[in-house]
């Protein structure tokens, strides 16, 4: 169930059911030479869909915009600071508290999120133990890629070149959301380098072409498919012991 396409009297009906909520974040950035700027999102927004559909758990919009500052050397990299970012996700839960929402469980695309995620996650805790709010909310952060089943198939598919950065278990999921969207090209070296970085010119240089320590270049949507089943055997476990309370 997706609330960009519900009514608000269905959603009102789910509030009488459920009180959790997930909420895909992702990035808007450059994943190499075959992958898609959208990748980051379009990855948690098709898993959280199909959690959706089996959990009867509301899905909400997806946060398509990250934390992806390294990126900017790259055309088509969109970044917001870290301190709007806490900002906007404090508005999202903010909203949904407001509703009647206590659980709010984001799947993540990007790592560039996780840190200012888990800011944001105090911001908002602070607010209620310093009693500025009388609201209390759970709030959960989930990467889709770090669950047992897509780590075993990851490591069956791509073992040595999964790397860290456009990956091609991530290429691959996105394929298969959109198999349109398939790109080729050439790959020098075949397997990126691999290391740390700080602003985006210094990304760009160390990673010329985007990648950190991956070969995607056999990314399928077969591929993703696989991928997409095992992810969503994953994060429905966990998000079903979210939803109840359980974590
Ligand atoms: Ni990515």
């Amino acid at each position: 169930m997706q609330l960009h396409l519900s009514t608000w009297q269905e959603v009102e009906a789910y509030l009488e059911r459920a009180t959790a909520i997930i909420v895909p974040i992702g990035s808007t950035e450059q994943h190499g030479p075959n992958g898609l700027i959208g990748t980051d999102a379009i990855c948690p927004e098709v898993v959280a869909r199909g959690v959706g559909d089996e959990e009867d758990a509301l899905v909400g919009p997806t946060i398509s915009v990250g934390m992806a500052q390294h990126h900017l050397a790259f055309p088509g990299s969109i970044t917001l600071r870290p301190s709007t970012l806490i900002a906007c996700v404090s508005d999202y839960v903010d909203s949904l508290m407001r509703h009647g929402f206590e659980g709010v469980y984001f799947l993540n695309g990007h790592g560039g999120n996780i840190a200012t995620l888990n800011a944001a996650f105090s911001e908002i805790y602070a607010s209620a133990s310093l009693g500025h709010s009388s609201r209390r909310v759970r709030l959960s952060l989930t990467n889709w890629w770090d669950g047992p089943e897509v780590r075993r198939v990851s490591r069956e598919l791509y073992s040595g070149i999964e790397g860290s950065h456009a990956t091609p278990s991530e290429v691959s999921l996105s394929y298969y959301a959109y198999p349109d969207a398939v790109k080729s090209a050439t790959f020098e070296p075949r397997v990126a380098p691999s290391g740390r970085f700080r602003d985006a010119e210094d990304y760009r240089r160390r990673f010329p072409d985007g990648r950190i320590g991956s070969d995607p270049s056999g990314a399928s949507p077969q591929a993703g498919e696989r991928l997409f089943h095992a992810a969503v055997r994953d994060v429905r476990n966990d998000y079903r012991a979210f939803a109840a309370g359980g974590r």
